[in-house]
């Protein structure tokens, strides 16, 4: 039988890094491609504890479909964690998600139409792209400094499409250890990026899975806080600072802004799994958080100073990095001209995987740059792996 694809999918691309992807559980490779949290961390004992009290104090509430917007317990304990973390919200501000990804989606159903504008980083989460991309939008890049997006050409572009008449959808923002780039927006450019938003009424995504993996001990205020919960509409997840395997995560946003997300929230999957917001509730509100992230801060520290440790030894001169305080990745340059994804098949025979840097970005560039996660591989095999990748680049250099 011949199917109908719909236009939608159609527009949902594959990329190279599905290239990477099938090397990955190849017996002893070195796997730097992934965003996965290291499980080690994963606090099992008490999440099977939690689980059963759940059942047999709430069992029926549980297994049963619950609320779009989010159990009220998950919601209240939501609104706790954010306290702790220095930001504010109230109930009508938050809706519970299956996870950012989830976010994304419902942002991209309700903002873009085909041929809708929005800006984003250069380069920005490939998940994103594919979630816009995929509604049919025009994405402008706006090129990523060492403190965060270029607000200059940001401004430039809004001013130009005003003159053009055409009204940009969202400005879509990683603050806080960017993933690919590792990058924190600094304060000024927080504030710029709040008043041209303000100006100019684009709204702001602020996607912030990293915000929590903080090395330095000082997190900036985020967008939604600087903003004053004004224009700003905050995607958050207990991916990394917990586990990703229950897929729980929030929007923070204004409540009419909440309310229309809630509704197509509605058409996707109804509800997230009740009995997972109810375990991680009681996560919460046993104030295990901050112990628990502290000890994947702990972690993530040690792994990005073997990372960037083993690249000073191990690298050529030729071979650019970030060097990032927090979050889980770090981005690499080559020389221009190269193409990191003619290396995979030679980093796989070594025994080390990483992400080509093109499908990051949303014009087809950084063909020359390539992502490396520090998280999940152990300490022993990142030294191996950056030995074996550095190998790789040294062997294309001279073929
Ligand atoms: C910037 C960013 N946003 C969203 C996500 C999606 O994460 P999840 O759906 O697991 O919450 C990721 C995952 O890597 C990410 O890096």
């Amino acid at each position: 039988m011949e199917l109908h694809y719909s236009l939608c999918s159609k527009r949902t691309k594959g990329s190279e890094i599905r290239e990477v992807l099938k090397y990955t559980r190849l017996p002893g490779i070195i796997s730097f491609a992934g965003g996965l949290p290291d499980p080690s961390l994963f606090p099992l004992d008490d999440i099977a504890r939690i689980s059963s009290e759940v059942l047999r104090d709430k069992g029926f509430l549980a297994l049963q479909y619950g609320p779009t917007q989010g159990e009220s317990e998950m919601i209240d304990a939501l609104i706790y964690h954010m306290k702790m973390f220095g930001e504010n919200a109230s109930r009508e501000n938050i809706c519970v998600t299956s996870s950012s990804q989830q976010g994304l989606d419902l942002v991209a159903l309700t903002h873009l139409d085909p041929n809708d504008e929005m800006v984003m980083e250069l380069p920005s989460y490939l998940g994103a792209i594919q979630a816009f991309e995929r509604s049919g939008a025009i994405m402008h890049g706006v090129p990523l400094e060492a403190d965060g997006m270029n607000m200059d050409i940001l401004e430039e572009l809004v001013k130009r499409k005003e003159k053009e008449k055409i009204k940009l959808r969202f400005i879509y923002v990683i603050p806080d250890y960017q993933n690919p780039a590792g990058v924190v927006m600094s304060l000024s450019k927080r504030e710029r990026l709040i008043e041209i938003s303000k100006r100019y009424q684009i709204p702001i995504i602020e996607d912030s899975p990293y915000r929590e993996i903080c090395f330095c001990g000082e997190v900036l205020p985020s967008l939604w806080t600087l903003s004053g919960g004004e224009g700003v509409i905050q995607l958050k997840t207990f991916s990394k600072m917990l586990f990703p395997g229950m897929r729980l995560g929030w929007i923070t946003a204004e409540p009419d802004v909440i309310s229309k997300l809630a509704l197509m929230k509605q058409s996707v999957d109804l509800c997230t799994p009740t009995f997972n917001q109810l375990i991680i509730a009681r996560y919460i509100m046993e104030n295990r958080m901050r112990e628990t992230i502290g000890r994947a801060v702990e972690l993530y520290r040690q792994k990005n100073a073997v990372m960037i440790t083993a690249l000073r030894e191990f690298m050529p001169g030729y071979v650019h990095w970030t060097e990032p305080d927090g979050g889980m990745f770090l981005w690499v340059t080559l020389p221009e001209g190269w193409n990191a994804a003619d290396m995979i098949k030679t980093a796989a025979e070594k025994g080390v995987v990483f992400v080509t840097g093109r499908p990051f970005h949303c014009n087809e560039q950084g063909a020359n740059t390539l992502r490396l996660n520090y998280s999940f591989p152990t300490i022993q095999q990142i030294r191996l792996g950056i030995e074996r990748l550095a190998q790789t680049i040294g062997e294309y250099a001279k073929p």
